[in-house]
């Protein structure tokens, strides 16, 4: 199967975790020409359209499916003549049927899926106190994202239209979406009004208000919280109960797992 020399990486990644995973898969791919659509902050609804290019997917998992709001911002594309490699970056619990869930979202985009792996990133809730897969992806796991991508390359070098369907760890019907009293970060006497959260938040659920007061409206939060890890005072903390749990439970290290 052939496709032009172009990479195009998509992404959905409040807290940076996916995307560097997307980048490190299209270094290990190579090409010479990387086109990076980041869809973390931008709520177009025009259509982007991917035509013939290797095309990279990834996007956190909220609750063991992909993040809803991930699914939401990829509905604008449209994939023609385009394999994609699909990932998807988790807090070191579980995947669960994230990925086979994006598989299939890719599908009906018009791609055509060559590759999937399940990554690790610092979970969402981690701090420093309560530490969950703190600094991941780490050096190891960019090395096996690297060469995951170089592998996809490889095997759409050798494969014959079409792709033959692949082994995706995950079940469907997918698992119900999580469910929840609407809750969000708070900032604490440290904050100082710089802003910088309200850039970052991918719903625009943060504003400064006119005296300079940082208001959260708790019903657009999806509880990222890349507005706690942006914060250069570490003053917008998300008090929750699962911060502790997930630290107990799912501290020991799981590793990438890859389906080619
Ligand atoms: C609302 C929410 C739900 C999450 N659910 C899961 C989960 O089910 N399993 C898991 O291992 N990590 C879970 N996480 C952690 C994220 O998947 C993880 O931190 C990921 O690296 C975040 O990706 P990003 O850096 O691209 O935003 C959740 C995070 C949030 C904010
Ligand atoms: S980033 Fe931190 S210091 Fe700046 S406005 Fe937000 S909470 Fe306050
Ligand atoms: S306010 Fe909520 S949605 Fe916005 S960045 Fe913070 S956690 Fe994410």
């Amino acid at each position: 199967m052939t496709t032009s020399q172009t990479t195009h990486i998509v992404y959905f990644s409040p807290t940076h975790t996916s995307e560097k995973i997307a980048r490190a898969i299209g270094e290990g791919i190579g090409m010479e020409r990387r086109i990076e659509t980041d869809l973390t902050l931008d709520e177009s609804t025009s259509t982007i359209e991917i035509n013939g290019s290797l095309t990279i997917l990834a996007a956190p998992v909220y609750g063991g499916r992909v993040a809803p709001i991930a699914l939401q911002r990829m509905k604008r594309l449209k994939g023609t003549n385009a394999p994609v490699i699909l990932a998807v970056v988790y807090g070191n619990r579980d995947y669960e049927d994230a990925l086979v869930e994006l598989r299939d979202t890719a599908i009906e985009l018009g791609f055509t899926p060559l590759s999937a792996g399940a990554f690790i990133g610092e979970h969402s809730y981690s701090t420093p106190a309560l530490p969950v897969a703190m600094g991941r992806p780490d050096e190891a796991d960019l090395g096996i994202a690297r060469r995951f991508g170089k592998e996809s390359l490889l095997k759409l070098e050798r494969t014959n239209l079409p792709v033959p369907t692949f082994y995706i760890k995950g079940n469907v019907p997918y698992k119900p979406l999580m469910s929840g009293k609407p809750s969000a970060p708070v900032c604490t006497e440290n904050c100082f009004g710089c802003g910088e959260c309200v850039e970052v938040c991918p719903t625009h659920a943060i504003r400064l208000n006119a005296e300079n007061v940082i208001e959260t409206d708790i019903n657009r939060c999806i509880r990222c919280c890349a507005c706690v890890k942006a914060c250069p005072n570490g003053a917008r903390v998300y008090d929750n109960p699962f911060a502790a749990f997930l630290h107990e439970n799912f501290s020991a290290r799981r590793e990438p797992e890859l389906f080619l």
